[in-house]
């Protein structure tokens, strides 16, 4: 029997992905959402892609009971946990549901993994834990901090698993500090389909030069950067996905836990991907500068050496490709999932 797979979170934008890695890697996968942030028209998708039906159970995390029940069903012996609220502004005027949502979901998680005896987890963290970067690239061993309650929720969430391997050392879990996910899966099916204004560069981008949206803003150009504008560290969403996989093969492995950074250790700048978005596209996306948002910070990229040592991966893919499947989907897709 192969080893089984819960997704939370499974219908998202970096799950579905996942979901599709995991499944050409061998995985049996379960997907749990609330549909809280994305369609159930992404499971018609992945049927699709996989040519088969997808194992999916519709359900809320924080619902201890409902977990049970999804647990009872199937029984799995890995989690990949995704399902949290993820909008950084939002997470300000809005802490307490994401407290709710991000650690009392984890929380409930992890005590029914406890009750059926499944102790590997691999944990959606972000490079949001190092705050404000004091030295690039970013080491898992910089210094951590919280910079809006978002960002609280990723570092309690990390506190919480690694508290749970002291107290436990049957549990072993993985989590994995993504940088800013992009990109779309190449068959243009699946992808980011954000809800009302995008808060990320890329969709945002995408919908400016699919004709959905005017113009750009872009959010200062006064950085210490080489053009102004931020500087980020941008992962294809596929590479990521393939990181989970080598992070479950890890922990089915036996080995201990893990914190790792999931980026490409390359920064791009607003305008790099502006520039690199309209030659995909061959549309134009025009822009405005703007001040900046508060928050930001000038630069902010990873270095990815201790998965590639630790969990033999590393990204493939570069901004071109990030950026043409962007595009394929987007164009496939001007509206989303609708
Ligand atoms: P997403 O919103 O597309 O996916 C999250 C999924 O979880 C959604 O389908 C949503 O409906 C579901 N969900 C939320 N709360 C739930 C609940 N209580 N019960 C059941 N389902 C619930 O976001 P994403 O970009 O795919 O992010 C996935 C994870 O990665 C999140 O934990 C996010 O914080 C983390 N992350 C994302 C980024 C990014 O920039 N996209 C960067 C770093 C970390
Ligand atoms: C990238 C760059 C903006 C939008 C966020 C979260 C982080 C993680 C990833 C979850 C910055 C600029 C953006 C726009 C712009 N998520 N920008 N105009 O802020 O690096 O990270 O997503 O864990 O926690 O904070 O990503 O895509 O919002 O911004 O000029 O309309 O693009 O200023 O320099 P960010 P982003």
């Amino acid at each position: 029997m192969s080893t089984r797979i819960l997704l939370t979170g499974g219908a998202g934008y970096i799950a579905s992905h996942t979901w599709l890695a995991l499944q050409a890697a061998g995985f049996d996968v379960v997907g749990v959402d609330n549909f809280s942030n994305s369609s159930p028209e992404v499971l018609n998708r992945l049927a699709r892609l996989s040519g088969q039906t997808p194992m999916f159970e519709r359900a809320d995390v924080c619902d201890a009971v409902a977990m049970n029940a999804v647990f009872e069903r199937h029984r799995p012996d890995a989690v990949v946990h995704f399902a949290a609220f993820k909008a950084v502004g939002e997470s300000t005027s809005q802490p307490l549901s994401y407290y709710r949502n991000n650690l009392g979901g984890l929380v409930n998680i992890c005590e029914t993994m406890t009750r059926f005896d499944c102790k590997r987890m691999v944990f959606s963290s972000s490079a949001t834990v190092y705050g404000v970067p004091e030295k690039l690239p970013l080491r898992e061993d910089a210094a951590l901090s919280a910079v809006n309650p978002y960002g609280a929720t990723k570092l309690m969430g990390e506190t919480i698993l690694r508290d749970l391997g002291a107290a436990d050392p049957a549990w072993q879990t993985a989590a994995l500090r993504y940088f800013n996910p992009v990109g779309a899966h190449a068959s243009g099916l699946i992808g980011e389909d954000p809800r009302g204004t995008p808060n990320n560069l890329m969709p945002y981008v995408a919908q400016v030069a699919v004709g959905r949206r005017e113009r750009l803003q872009v959010f200062g150009d006064d950085y210490d950067t080489p053009d102004g504008t931020g500087v980020r560290d941008y992962i294809h969403v596929v590479d990521l996905a393939e990181g989970h996989v080598a992070a479950l093969r890890f922990l089915l492995d036996g080995k201990e836990s893990i914190t790792a950074n999931i980026g490409t250790g390359r920064g791009y700048s607003v305008l790099d991907l502006v520039k690199a978005y309209e030659a995909a596209s061959g549309r134009s996306v025009p822009y405005d500068i703007v001040p900046r948002r508060a928050g930001d910070v000038a630069a902010c990229y990873a270095d990815p050496q201790l998965a590639r040592e630790r969990l033999g991966w590393q990204a493939r893919h570069d901004i071109k490709q990030m950026c043409e499947d962007s595009w394929r989907w987007q164009s496939m897709n001007p509206q989303g999932f609708v």
